[in-house]
């Protein structure tokens, strides 16, 4: 396979080249642990005494011998949290988007998808066969001339949009697409990967940041792995939907369950995000705080009232370069580029989080003034 050299090195030679790095001893700024919840001792507790009654894996998928009260618990408290009837569990974020998206629409049916969606969702789309339309990132109004030229040449249509989006940390305009929904005769799906624990007051998502609420054909997709400080995504919507993704969805039929430890640490982390609710404001703080050093030290900085604060630096070889500057100081912060995002578009994902105290947001700040 000597093929695979000669495509690294291409990879290579454009600044494209990954590789994972060992973070131990690093103070970690691009992790998607916002409100500090993965280390938090009540969670570490819970886990421990779950892990020694259950053992490690679930042994099976949900549908064989792999769904135990800690995963109903968890999808009870998840769905009611979202204000929806019903919730499911998948693995991972990536599984839900999969799983779930071709479900509901394939061949005959219909897909408009925001531009900079998740590449699971993109992946998704693919997956299921339905005809996909891509419009300009949240750009209702290319939205809506697709719906008019296009949805009435198939039967089901699905609108399809992170909430929070993942590299640039913008936000979907939720009441636009319902009315688009509703208008179009289409079914909504909302990626709140970023938005759970984030958006509202409470953290509950993007229906609580716009005041909204859920209807019958909305989905709502969010995951444990990121503001939950656990593993595994869940999907909401109605009974009858939950019911269907368990006798359609192939990645939550054809793949193991989540550990039980993981689903009841997944639970006392929400328990603890709604009764602190102090920690999503904090957040909005941190965050503030520290798009705003960063302005004031002149960096060019993406900010929407979200923890993703991505440092704009468009080449690939200086993202790269400022990444292994910033290592050489003991500070992890990812370059991210093509193709994450688009080409000439590289940047440095931070993230803010309750983690940071401000001694380390001096220390960091004081490293990134000198590169
Ligand atoms: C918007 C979005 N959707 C889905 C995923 C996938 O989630 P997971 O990491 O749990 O597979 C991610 C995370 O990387 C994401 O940012």
């Amino acid at each position: 396979m000597d093929w695979i050299e000669k495509e690294l090195e291409s990879i290579e030679v454009k600044n494209l080249y990954r590789k994972r790095l060992l973070r131990e001893g690093l103070r970690d700024f691009c992790s998607n642990d916002y409100l500090a919840l993965k280390e938090h001792p009540e969670v570490i507790e819970t886990v421990a005494k779950v892990l020694r009654e259950y053992g490690l894996g679930s042994g099976a998928s949900a549908l064989v011998s792999g769904y135990t009260i800690h995963h109903k618990r968890l999808e009870e408290s998840l769905a009611k949290f979202k204000g929806t009837p019903c919730c499911v569990l998948f693995g991972s974020g990536y599984l839900a988007n999969i799983g779930t998206i071709p479900a509901l629409v394939s061949e005959g049916d219909v897909l408009f998808s925001d531009e900079l969606n998740h590449a699971s969702i993109i992946d998704a789309c693919r997956l299921s066969r339905a005809k996909v339309f891509v419009y300009k990132h949240l750009d209702y109004e290319h939205l809506e001339e697709l719906l008019r030229g296009e949805r009435a040449k198939y039967r089901r249509a699905l609108i399809v949009s992170d909430t929070v989006f993942s590299m640039d940390g913008d936000v979907a305009h939720i009441p636009t697409l319902k009315k688009l929904c509703k208008e179009y005769h289409c079914m909504l799906y909302l990626d709140e990967a970023h938005a759970t624990g984030v958006l509202g007051n409470k953290g509950m998502g993007g229906l609580e940041e716009f005041g909204e609420r859920w209807d019958e054909f909305m989905v709502i997709m969010g995951t444990l792995s990121k503001a939950l400080g656990s593993y595994g995504a869940f999907v909401c919507s109605s009974e009858k939907f939950c019911e269907y993704m368990v006798n359609k969805a192939r990645s939550l039929i054809f793949s193991t369950s989540l550990p039980p430890a993981i689903c009841a640490g997944a639970e006392k982390a929400l328990e603890i995000l709604q009764r602190e609710s102090w920690r999503v404001r904090k957040l909005r703080e941190i965050s503030y705080h520290l798009y705003a050093r960063l302005r004031n030290l002149g960096f060019e900085v993406i900010y929407h009232n979200t923890p993703i604060i991505p440092i704009m630096v468009y080449t690939e070889a200086k993202a790269v370069q400022i990444r292994d500057e910033l290592l050489k100081k003991g500070i992890l912060l990812q370059a991210i580029r093509y193709p994450t995002v688009p080409e000439g578009k590289a940047r440095l994902r931070l993230t803010a989080s309750l983690r940071y105290s401000e001694e380390e947001i001096n220390l960091f700040l004081d490293a990134l003034k000198v590169i």
